[in-house]
């Protein structure tokens, strides 16, 4: 019973729809586990780009089982918008391969509304949201007054439900933020014609990874966001409001504990992060608009899902170590290879230094990082344009040196390397 994990080992954006994708083609079950529609996963096949919210990036294979579990927070709307564009471009989007938890939980309008006032009120200690509700879906299924998916299958009750978490939100919304309150008659009706739609996809879906499993079938799970973001180990409070580490995807899928084969963690091989928060790495000016690029291509640092310009920084061995650690990373995927193409010297953080004081691991995790400058290794560049290339021994040494380099410092292996953002732009990497 194959069972793989992948997840994000940095702030999130690392590439793992597009890596998750080249797993998914021997994969017969792919499985979201957490996280809601802040995500934005691409996947590019040819000419045809995917910007997966909340369906897992292995659905862009037509034969793949998809599944939402009930650690997902869904906007129904999201979904359903995904589904349309999902089949628009051919593939099949039926009850048989789309799969939702009944235990997931439902993002509202309400929840939105009190994300953005929240951050309003936070002024300039504001946590960058994605603006998507996802806090306030996450804090009220801990507050157990949400709505799960379970709720749209009973249209009677689901009403009278979703109109007193109306209520009870613009209370909220009102006496805490002087925000506009929203009208409960009118998302009833909305929320009840998505319950509708959405109803023949409800379903056991731990049941059914757990017989997937048993019947020696392959599943994979698809993680969102990434390590520095995760509730618990990331850099609270900047941080998302779900388990975004390998554990999560067993409370996550409904799961027992059971033996993985691969935890696969993706890396960039810089590092970016969208919101506030602190970022030992960080570089500006020229060489921060080289590693982000313009705007001008698909895959510059620009968010996928809100269009913010990404922080840029050096990749960041300390925190890379620490994501290894929590999540058990068995192998890497590094991305984004092709971008450091050009650069006469590349930096890789290998420590942090505090007074004169040096640390090679975090001294009380990630939280607070502003008594850290880092310590940086100064690798040579190389000039040639790697997109092209397909085979090992086809990169430049140089470029051979950082993925050793990498490999090194995180005590794994990084199993392959992305040259660009098509399904075939992948290198397998030679075992050191
Ligand atoms: P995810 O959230 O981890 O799935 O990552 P995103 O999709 O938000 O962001 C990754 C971006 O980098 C997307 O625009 C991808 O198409 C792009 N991308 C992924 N791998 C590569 C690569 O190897 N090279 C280049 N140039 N772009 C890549
Ligand atoms: P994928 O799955 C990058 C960040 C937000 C903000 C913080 C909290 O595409 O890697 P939230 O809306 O979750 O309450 O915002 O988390 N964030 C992401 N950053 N990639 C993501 O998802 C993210 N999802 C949330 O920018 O700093
Ligand atoms: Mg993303």
């Amino acid at each position: 019973m194959p069972f793989q994990i992948i997840v994000g080992a940095q702030w999130g954006d690392e590439g793992k729809g597009r890596i998750v994708d080249w797993y998914a083609a021997g994969a017969d079950v792919v499985a979201r586990f957490n996280g809601g529609d802040n995500a934005g996963h691409t996947v590019t096949v040819g000419e045809q780009t995917f910007k997966l919210h909340l369906i897992p990036s292995g659905a862009v294979h037509p034969k793949t089982i998809a599944m939402l579990g009930n650690g997902m927070v869904i906007n129904p709307a999201t979904l359903l918008g995904e589904m349309g564009v999902l089949r628009a471009a051919g593939l099949e989007i039926s009850s048989e391969r789309l799969k939702i938890s009944y235990a997931a939980h439902l993002i509202t309008p309400a929840h939105k509304a009190l994300d953005q006032a929240q951050e309003r009120a936070r002024g300039k200690a504001s946590l960058g949201t994605t603006g998507r509700g996802i806090g306030p879906a996450y804090t009220d299924k801990a507050a157990r007054r949400g709505l799960r998916m379970q709720d749209m299958l009973d249209p009677a009750g689901f009403g009278e439900k979703m109109e007193a978490h109306i209520e009870e939100a613009n209370r909220r919304l009102k006496g805490l933020y002087g925000a506009d309150e929203l009208i409960p008659r009118l998302l009833v009706q909305e929320y009840r014609e998505y319950a509708e739609l959405l109803a023949p996809y409800i379903a056991d879906t731990s049941s059914l990874l757990d017989q997937a499993l048993d019947s020696g079938q392959t599943v994979m799970a698809e993680g969102a966001q990434g390590t520095l973001l995760d509730l618990d180990q990331g850099t609270y409070p900047f941080v998302t409001s779900s388990t975004t580490t390998a554990a999560g995807a067993f409370t996550g899928l409904g799961l027992g504990i059971r033996p993985v084969e691969q935890i696969i963690g993706v890396t960039k091989c810089f590092q970016t992060r969208v919101g506030s928060g602190p970022f030992p790495t960080e570089v500006f000016e020229t060489t921060a608009e080289r590693l982000r690029g313009t705007g001008a291509n698909p895959w510059d640092e620009f968010g996928t899902t809100t269009g913010r310009p990404r922080r840029v920084g050096w990749l960041d061995c300390v925190l890379l170590r620490f994501a290894v650690r929590v999540n058990g990373l068995t192998e890497l995927a590094l991305t984004k290879l092709d971008i450091l193409s050009g650069l006469n010297t590349l930096r890789i953080g290998i420590g942090y230094r505090s007074g004169d004081q040096e640390y090679s691991q975090l001294p009380l995790g990630p939280a607070d990082l502003s008594p850290f400058q880092p310590v940086y290794a100064e690798l040579p560049g190389w000039q040639a344009d790697l997109r092209g290339l397909r085979r090992w021994a086809e990169l430049p040494e140089a470029a051979q040196t950082f993925i050793r380099s990498v490999e090194k410092m995180a005590g794994i292996p990084v199993k392959m390397v992305s040259v660009g953002p098509e399904r075939e732009q992948i290198i397998r990497v030679e075992p050191a």
